[in-house]
């Protein structure tokens, strides 16, 4: 039996546990056993049950209450030590500043040899070489292909596919907030107003200067160039321009062109960017709305192209299920 423990419990952590639901034939056959969540916690609350909580009612509470118990907690590291678990999925809000709970969630859990699970991108964008060198140290599996792109297949794609390949570089879409923007600019819809619906449709993230200034696309960058790259860079390290700057009149001259603006991130051994860039209407990357797409330069198999939804409850949770399917593989 797996015991998985769920740190952050919002709209990732929910997906997941629906997922787990609609995957329970899919566990039965290839495991005979089902994962079992024996702990969850939120901003404020724990839940905990050795046996396995009855993650229905977990949900329930959570929606009624938006707690997910009334036990709370003062130390969120503390609160995971509560109960024995093998798996922690770290999915709490992501902090690009200095890695906030998720950092010390993580770098916790791995320090007690557990396994860890992350879309959170702040601490492996800010300690990317600490925490794979201590997962390493302390033989734990460390996945977190959810934290680029979202569903879209491309961290494990890289270390299993392309496992042999000699990648030369990666340039993609990498935030939907502001591919959703730029895009709905080329039909003349202001900047603004185009904002407010990528926050309506779910896709920025809590403050959305974080989309709109190219940060958050940023600390995907940086998490492919140390995982596919094996550079040791850090954010601060990501050379960011994000899209306030751009203006209508921009947008029409590159029309006039037969061009998109479009926010790219750029990875090879030597770049490490993320700034707009004028892309041919027709090329892959000229993609409109909120996908993520990214274009693998691989030295054997050649030029390889992936796109997929970069965001969303089920799509992020479909991404924890692969990284929690290979772990249950391995464990076996
Ligand atoms: N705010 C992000 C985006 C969500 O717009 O793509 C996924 O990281």
């Amino acid at each position: 039996m797996v015991r998985l423990f769920i740190s952050g419990f919002g709209t990732v952590g929910q997906g997941l546990v629906e997922v787990l639901k609609r995957r329970h034939d899919f566990f039965e056959n290839r495991f005979g056993a089902q994962p079992v969540v024996v702990g969850v916690i939120d901003s404020k609350t724990v839940a905990i049950d050795q046996n396995g909580l009855d993650m229905d009612a977990v949900v329930a509470r959570k929606t009624e209450k938006r707690t997910v118990s009334d036990q709370t907690y003062s130390d969120s590291v503390k609160a995971l030590d509560m109960v024995d678990y093998d798996i922690l999925v770290e999915v709490s809000p992501t902090n690009i500043k200095d890695g906030g709970t998720g950092l010390r969630n993580i770098t916790h859990a791995l320090e007690c040899g557990k396994d860890v699970i992350t879309v959170n991108k702040g601490p492996l964008a800010l300690k990317f070489q600490e925490l794979t060198d201590l997962a390493k140290r302390n033989g734990c599996k460390f996945r977190y292909e959810g934290s680029v792109g979202g569903a879209m297949p491309i961290i494990n794609l890289c270390h299993e596919n392309l496992v042999g390949e000699n990648i030369r570089s990666i340039r993609g879409i990498f935030n939907g907030t502001c591919n959703f923007i730029l895009s709905k600019m080329d039909n003349g819809q202001p900047f603004e107003q185009a904002l407010k619906e990528a926050q309506q449709l779910g896709y920025a993230e809590t403050d959305p200067t974080n989309d709109v200034e190219g940060y958050d696309a940023a600390t995907k960058v940086v998490i492919l160039a140390n995982a596919v790259f094996h550079r040791n860079v850090t954010f601060s390290d990501v050379k960011i321009t994000g899209i306030t700057g751009i203006t209508p009149d921009a947008i029409a001259q590159a029309a006039a062109h037969n061009m998109v603006i479009r926010l790219i991130g750029e990875i090879s051994e030597t770049r490490l960017e993320v700034a707009p860039r004028l892309i041919p209407i027709g090329h892959p990357l000229s993609i409109a709305g909120t996908l993520n797409i990214a274009q693998i330069d691989a030295d054997l198999a050649g030029p390889i192209t992936i796109n997929g939804r970069g965001a969303g409850k089920i799509e992020t949770a479909s991404a924890i299920l692969s990284d929690l399917i290979a772990i249950m593989d391995v464990r076996e």
